[in-house]
């Protein structure tokens, strides 16, 4: 496993649709950044706009729980000046979305189960393919299912339902699902082997199926390099953590002991989208909990600094199409015997 490419000198992104491949087999992206100008001062330092240090202080003033709102409902951030175009979590992981739902490779009359389905975009997409099937969501996160269901609901879905509990220890019917699938919902249990062992009873024996998207270690995930770096920040060694199924060795041991067999990996790069442009993107960074609350210790002053780094990092991702980052994720797929 080599140093993220931009540690060597090189920016880069990965080619999108189709640069996921079986462990450890590597392709030479194509590098199509173009750069943009940053708004300096005089000095040469980085120029924040008052009216958007205005909004961004607003918005992290306002908490975690309303930047989480807008990512829970996938709802858009948009640009305050310029409004390009909306920036939501559906658009961040469209490219992972769709890796992952051909290698569910759901049937029409399947049923399955979505593990920390968040709003239900990866649900309602089971649900359309399952059409003489279903698909059930499940969050711990109350706004997250309420949002699920309007949504469900809006598009007219009649096999699709949405349940408030915690997938480590939910009273699942048993043996009833053919797939468990999850994106980005399975990282942050805190005893991993009996929420997978929780979970695999729902599934049905010989052959029932887990695939689910984790991401890879955060040293190979630019976007969350990146923006430590941009705030000078360090990864946390503690609390939820996004990155806790990164090591394949210790995911096939918990699923392993959690009864599971057949566990293999997909390495999945695919680049991470923050927005139309460097506002957007700003905008949308500084919605991640760890961004607003280390902007929210800082005094002013440093947490004007703090976001002007931002601003420059972002704007050295900014490509013909918007604010991309390198990123590395698993499918991890597994069967109950
Ligand atoms: C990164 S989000 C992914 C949401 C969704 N899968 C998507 O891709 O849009 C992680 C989700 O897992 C949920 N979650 C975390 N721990 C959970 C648990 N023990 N049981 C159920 N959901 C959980 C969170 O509430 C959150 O909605």
């Amino acid at each position: 496993m080599g140093l993220p490419e931009r540690r060597q000198g090189r920016q880069r992104r990965v080619q999108p649709g189709g640069d996921h491949q079986p462990h450890d087999r590597q392709q030479a992206p194509r590098d199509r950044r173009r750069r943009l100008e940053t708004h300096r001062d005089r000095s040469g330092s980085l120029q924040v706009l008052p009216a958007q240090w205005s909004r961004l202080r607003c918005l992290t003033q306002g908490g975690v729980a309303s930047w989480s709102r807008e990512r829970i409902e996938g709802t858009s951030v948009r640009n305050p000046v310029n409004d390009p175009g909306p920036t939501s979590y559906e658009a961040e992981l469209r490219r992972h979305n769709e890796v992952l739902r051909r290698a569910c490779g759901v049937q029409v009359d399947e049923h399955v189960l979505d593990i920390g389905c968040g709003a239900g975009e990866t649900t309602r997409q089971a649900a359309r393919i399952a059409r003489s099937g279903s698909a059930l969501g499940v969050d711990v996160s109350v706004r997250a299912i309420e949002r699920a269901r309007e949504l469900a609901q809006a598009e007219g879905l009649g096999n699709v339902a949405f349940e408030c509990a915690d997938a480590q220890v939910h009273s699942f019917p048993q043996e009833r699902f053919d797939l468990v699938t999850s994106r980005f919902g399975t990282m942050f249990f805190a005893d991993p082997v009996a929420a997978f062992t929780n979970i695999g009873r729902a599934l049905r024996p010989s052959g029932g199926r887990l695939v689910m998207m984790v991401w890879q270690s955060h040293e190979r995930n630019e976007w969350d390099e990146a923006i430590h770096q941009a705030l000078e920040t360090v990864h946390a060694e503690q609390g939820p953590d996004a990155f806790s199924l990164a090591d394949p060795a210790s995911v096939k041991q918990i699923l392993r002991d959690a009864g599971f067999t057949g566990v293999d990996f997909t390495d999945v790069r695919e680049p991470v989208y923050y927005g139309h442009d460097v506002d957007a993107a700003l905008a949308w960074a500084c919605g991640f909990t760890s961004t607003s609350e280390t902007l929210k210790r800082l005094d002013a002053t440093a947490a004007t600094r703090a976001i002007g780094r931002l601003r420059e990092m972002l704007a050295a991702h900014m490509m013909d199409d918007g604010v991309w980052f390198d990123s590395r994720a698993w499918i991890v797929t597994a069967r109950r015997p």
